[in-house]
């Protein structure tokens, strides 16, 4: 027989909302039924989008991969709610406000209006509509599909929310993929590519003063240029140390505009593995922090983004020097290509 239990969501807005799900429906179902469109990806345990902060109550975690919630994100009481089932009544905690939930998804058509390599095995992709401009947060990404070639597949914005007319991607090409092979081989100016979203909890929170730190591991960076250009916009910018890593010194991209954001923005950037031109740090962007001279009084907030890896090595460096978790704003880079 199954039992009906209280749910309560906090978001970080402060705003809340409650309903009652049965054991046999998972959170993000049981806020479906009462109208509440939890922030989600997969549904499948394999993204990690879904992630809240169980506060109070008891469950079953369900099925997920480590990639989506981590052993030590388990510990300290995370779950994904489109795997969570409720055993009791539930508080839980999630990492963005519910206002980012009364947005509406929207599908568009787009077409290509520029398709350039800008690194080894990075594309810069332009794609420009006649629809209605689509609103994100920086950081945010969406799903990109072609017809009869490519399924959904996940990229974040580069360029600014507050142009949103022509938007810019980078990507990273696989040896073999459905996009990638289609962005090299037959992708032209002009073709049509449908865009679908904007998705996603990583995205520039309000500046509450102090210094922003920023990792990103290749394409990673991409959402953070699109932070940067959001932040770029205003009166005063806050401090930001961007940290960025790739595997070798030809896939680096986007180092002239990083230098061109002014003064307001520092670049340390790091390779696995150096040539004979590359005179800068050899070892991984992670190594980069313990450098840092971080001061916990004036740092903010930390953005990181990449493969899981260094994500989770970066979230040990930063709450190891005394940063708090709650400070953290991770997406982890997923390979999708099949
Ligand atoms: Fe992907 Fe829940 S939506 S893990």
């Amino acid at each position: 027989m199954s039992s009906k239990h209280h749910i309560t969501c906090v978001f970080e807005d402060g705003a809340t909302s409650q309903f009652t799900s049965s054991s046999f429906e998972t959170v993000y179902q049981a806020a479906l039924r009462s109208g509440l469109t939890l922030e989600t990806d997969c549904r499948e345990g394999a993204c990690g989008v879904c992630k809240a902060y169980l506060s109070d109550g008891d469950c079953d975690l369900g099925d997920f991969s480590d990639e989506a919630l981590t052993e030590d994100e388990e510990e300290q009481g995370y779950v994904l709610s489109c795997q969570t089932r409720a055993r009791s009544d539930l508080v839980l905690q999630f990492g963005y406000p519910m206002s980012l939930l009364n947005k509406e998804m929207v599908r568009i058509a787009t077409r290509v209006a520029a398709l350039e390599p800008v690194a080894d095995n990075v594309v810069r992709l332009v794609l420009e509509s006649d629809a209605e401009p689509l609103t994100f947060l920086p950081g945010q990404y969406v799903n990109l599909s072609v017809a009869g070639q490519v399924d959904g597949r996940s990229y974040s914005f580069a360029n600014s929310p507050l142009r949103p007319g022509a938007m810019e991607f980078f990507v990273r090409l696989l040896d073999s993929g459905a996009m990638s092979d289609w962005l090299r081989d037959r992708a032209t100016v002009g073709d049509e590519v449908h865009i679908e979203g904007p998705y996603g909890q990583f995205f520039l929170r309000a500046p509450r003063g102090g210094e922003l730190l920023m990792v990103a591991g290749g394409t990673g960076l991409a959402p953070i240029l699109s932070m940067l250009e959001k932040l770029r916009a205003v009166d005063a910018p806050p401090p930001v140390r961007v940290l960025y890593g790739a595997n070798h010194p030809g896939e680096l991209f986007g180092l002239e505009r990083l230098r061109d954001y002014g003064d307001w923005v520092t670049v340390e950037t790091a390779v696995v593995t150096g040539d004979e031109a590359w005179t800068g740090k050899v070892g991984f962007v992670t190594d980069l922090i313990a450098e840092q001279r971080l001061d916990d009084a004036t740092l903010a907030d930390a953005y990181l983004c990449g493969p899981p890896p260094m994500i989770d090595a970066a979230r040990q460096a930063l709450t190891g020097l005394g940063l708090s978790d709650s400070r953290i704003f991770a997406e982890k880079f997923l390979p999708s290509e099949k």
